[in-house]
């Protein structure tokens, strides 16, 4: 709750201070999608719906409103007004959705923040179809990349890891085999 409370009072000046950076994550993970609709948990300001247009239906999960007023206003200025992006306030580790419905899941410099981050990587998989693609990012000095492989449940392969992402986050892109 307390990162929240950082990121609701520093919204306006994350979306200006990382509009380039994470553009850069999410136009590296984009390639590697194939179906919507597209989960993206800890959506922040909308950064990424840039590189997502083409996979909406995007549902995008945030647990900081402030951050999602931005993002709302990002949606308000595409032409044609966009229906087919959603907004949602929900704490990554609590997902107000049924099991394995999202063909495509994506969270992006997220998981770090949590207070329980195998419970977040949980949620992910329980999103998830089976068949899905998933993909994850992280900060680099919080987070190593066996962790997360460590904290996965699923059967998958993995199609790409990322090491130094954007020179800050670490993440991989696996396709789930079974739930
Ligand atoms: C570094 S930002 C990344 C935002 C977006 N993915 C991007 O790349 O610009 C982290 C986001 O995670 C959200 N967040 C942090 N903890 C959360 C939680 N427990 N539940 C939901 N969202 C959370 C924050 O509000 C923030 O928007």
């Amino acid at each position: 709750m307390k990162k929240i409370r950082l990121y609701d009072e520093s919204a306006k000046s994350y979306h200006n201070r990382y509009l380039q950076i994470q553009q850069t994550k999410y136009q590296a993970i984009v390639t590697y999608l194939i179906e919507s609709p597209v989960l993206d948990v800890g959506i922040g300001t909308g950064i990424g719906l840039s590189a997502l247009f083409d996979f909406r239906p995007v549902i995008g999960v945030d647990g900081s409103v402030e951050m999602l007023r931005i993002a709302l206003e990002l949606i308000k200025d595409f032409k044609p007004r966009d229906e087919s992006i959603m907004l949602v306030v929900a704490s990554a580790e609590m997902l107000p959705f049924r099991n394995h419905v999202f063909p495509t899941v994506v969270s992006i410099t997220v998981l770090q923040n949590l207070t329980d981050i195998s419970q977040g990587i949980q949620e992910l998989e329980r999103a998830i179809q089976a068949d899905g693609i998933l993909a994850v990012t992280t900060l680099a000095k919080t987070l190593s990349l066996q962790e997360i492989e460590e904290m996965l449940h699923l059967e998958f392969a993995i199609l790409t890891r990322f090491h130094n992402l954007a020179n800050e986050d670490n993440g991989l892109i696996i396709k789930v085999l079974k739930e």
